[in-house]
């Protein structure tokens, strides 16, 4: 592990996406590549954190240095972020599907002559609202990530009130800004000083920018 502003300090990192099965072949899941989060777990790793970084299904390297824990579902996302707490920070980069297939089958659903299967849903947990409003466990420095494609800094202004996270790093992921599963990021970082704007550089420059601001967070801590 490597020596750094972050020695001691054990870290959460959520990254990717999650899958949400429809039967045991089928499954409803997003565009998360999870470079973002994957790039933060190893900023942090080589500042010297002692990283968990809970991964949704995602064909990203692992971070070197980091413990890693996969899993699938939203559920499974809360089961192992419970499970790695406490912490001294969580960053939630991960794209968690907001519903999952309600009475979700165990054998294949077959086709059927004329017959067109319906899906009803029914709420996940919301994870970092959970961590962040949770009371002796809640780490000193949450933070999530806001992705929109409309009113950012508004919409993420509201998130990080209502999920009561410390900061939101807020991005566009419009498709004409190529931002979501492309190598770079525009960020704006959210907190309670009001709205940061920071220039457009690659993910992995987001993660160290990032990582470093995380360090200075916690060393009042
Ligand atoms: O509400 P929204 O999904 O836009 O919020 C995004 C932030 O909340 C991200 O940091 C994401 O990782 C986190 N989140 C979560 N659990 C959910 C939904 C979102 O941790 N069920």
């Amino acid at each position: 592990l490597a020596e750094g502003p972050l020695t001691g300090r054990r870290i959460i990192v959520t990254s990717g996406p999650t899958h949400e099965p429809i039967d045991p072949v089928r499954y409803i899941a997003n565009r998360s590549s999870g470079a973002q989060g994957t790039a933060i777990a190893r900023a942090l790793s080589m500042l010297g954190a002692e990283v968990v970084f809970v991964t949704g299904p995602a064909d990203e390297p692992r971070p070197e240095g980091a413990h890693v824990v996969e899993v699938e579902t939203a559920k499974e996302m809360k089961d192992a972020v419970d499970a790695a707490l406490p912490a001294d920070a969580a960053i939630f980069a991960a794209a968690v599907a907001d519903w999952h297939v309600d009475g979700a089958s165990d054998s294949k659903i077959k086709k059927q002559d004329g017959k067109i299967p319906s899906l009803s849903f029914a709420e996940n947990p919301d994870i970092l609202a959970s961590v962040s409003q949770s009371g002796k466990e809640r780490p000193a420095l949450v933070v999530g990530f806001a992705a929109e494609t409309d009113d950012v800094i508004e919409n993420a202004t509201r998130k990080r009130v209502r999920k009561g996270c410390d900061w939101i790093v807020a991005n566009d992921v419009s498709p004409e800004t190529g931002i979501m599963g492309g190598r770079e990021n525009a960020v704006v970082l959210i907190s309670d000083a009001g709205a940061e704007h920071w220039p457009r550089m690659e993910k992995d420059a987001v993660a160290r920018q990032l990582a470093e601001r995380i360090a200075a967070a916690l060393e009042n801590n």
